[in-house]
């Protein structure tokens, strides 16, 4: 076992002082069962935690570090900002620039407001589409998570799987009554429900590549009901990109699929490992925010400058000629050696992928939606991450979570880490 000692004592420390000893509930191991990391310092592909002991992390702060910890360019541009002030509380010229950058990589979003979480963004576009259509109802979709904000806790993805009811208690019942959760890929339920209350019906939110009840793309065909169905009865389809923006594509699901959603919402990258994320779409519907309009969303760190300047030079990062060509390749040394051998040997398991993002799913053939994840033997993923943990590799821990390839990782960490899988998988 490796030795965790400072890692331990620090731990209990924090759970003197911050409930579950965590700010964010999926970093306590909760099922794991161990001392979860405390991580000290990154550094490209790893992370070191405050024992000294050193990780190939595919974490990567869940998908926002796509170029590694500490990219010198990102750090250099952060650091010349932070000497010019960390934040006014009034507009800035970096913020014109992100936004700028994000409406010429997503065509859909001709303006964009910048907030500090996708909690946040997911938030405020559903308050817009409901301000913008004068209606009050909302579709989700089992197993997609669109940030903590009281309506999405329904049968909601990630950390929230593992509560008894799949939703968080302290939301009023009456709270819930506008949000309607149907299972994912599913074009019956979708089309009855559609019939039923599709004209009080303000905007359908999904997750275009789910990645929060492991990785689980939605087929096409599912998407291009979505886009036709709220387009007959006057609802807006809000793309939470979160995840998949920037990381599948430039232009990230929306651009892949094809389809264009009236709503999009960004994270994770667009922050370059700071806290920025934003929504965008048409100048109609976004002009009904305030201060023009009458849809209220403010905030004291919005579009802080720190993380602009972060985030626009991640974004230039991924404008790289090849860069994804690059970063899908590097994923596919661990997929598709992994995915063969599960097929050659029939096993109880299977990969999920889109380009750079998979999830290796333990005890179950096939996962399409939550219902198929949730089949998952839990006890046999707890084993998978503690042998990856013990052999220097911290993948994410959990097992409604997918796995984040940076272009900080290195061929020879992408074949270590395949060559543990597949040891794994033989045992
Ligand atoms: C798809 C998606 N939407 C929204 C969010 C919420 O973002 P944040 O944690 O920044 O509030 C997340 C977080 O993981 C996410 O994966």
């Amino acid at each position: 076992m490796r030795e965790r000692p400072l890692s331990k004592r620090c731990f209990e420390d924090l759970c003197d002082v911050i409930p579950g000893g965590v700010n964010s509930p999926v970093r306590a191991f909760c099922d794991l069962a161990i001392t979860p990391l405390v991580a000290e310092s990154g550094s490209g592909s790893h992370i070191t935690d405050i024992d000294g002991n050193s990780y190939i992390d595919y974490c990567m702060s869940w998908g926002a570090l796509i170029h590694g910890h500490t990219h010198p360019e990102v750090v250099e541009k952060a650091i010349q900002r932070l000497k010019m002030g960390s934040s006014f509380g009034a507009t800035t010229n970096i913020e014109e620039k992100l936004a700028r950058k994000i409406t010429t990589l997503m065509p859909s979003c001709e303006r964009v407001r910048l907030v500090s979480s996708g909690t946040e963004a997911t938030m405020t576009a559903c308050r817009l589409a409901r301000g913008y259509t004068n209606r009050p109802l909302m579709i989700k979709f089992a197993g997609c998570y669109h940030g903590h904000a009281d309506h999405f806790l329904v049968q909601a993805g990630s950390g929230v799987t593992r509560l008894k009811e799949s939703s968080s208690s302290g939301i009023p019942k009456e709270m819930l009554a506008s949000t309607y959760c149907l299972p994912f890929n599913d074009h019956d339920a979708c089309n009855q429900l559609f019939d039923e209350i599709g004209s009080n019906l303000a905007c359908v939110i999904i997750e275009p590549i789910a990645a929060n009840m492991g990785v689980v793309p939605a087929s096409k065909p599912f998407l291009e009901l979505l886009r036709r169905r709220t387009k007959e009865c006057g609802a807006l389809l809000i793309f939470d990109e979160v995840i998949s923006g920037f990381r599948v594509a430039l232009g990230g699901a929306q651009e892949k699929y094809g389809i264009t959603p009236d709503l999009s919402c960004f994270g994770k990258i667009m922050g370059g490992g700071f806290p920025a994320a934003g929504f965008g779409g048409k100048k109609e519907i976004m002009d009904v925010l305030a201060p023009q309009g009458s849809v209220y969303q403010a905030g004291t760190l919005s579009g802080n400058p720190v993380a602009m300047e972060a985030g626009l030079k991640a974004l230039e990062l991924c404008q790289a000629p090849g860069f994804y060509d690059t970063l899908n390749a590097k994923a596919r040394i661990i997929i598709d050696p992994v995915r063969e051998y599960i097929k050659k040997h029939d096993l109880p398991f299977c990969i999920n992928s889109v380009d750079s993002l998979f999830t290796l799913f333990c005890g179950v053939k096939e996962v399409n939606n939550q219902a198929d994840a949730k089949k998952q033997d839990n006890e046999l993923f707890n084993k998978l991450f503690y042998y990856m943990f013990e052999h220097g590799v911290y993948m994410p821990p959990g097992p409604y979570e997918g796995w984040f390839v940076s272009m900080a990782h290195s061929q020879d960490e992408l074949e270590k880490t395949r060559d543990l899988l597949l040891q794994w998988l033989r045992i």
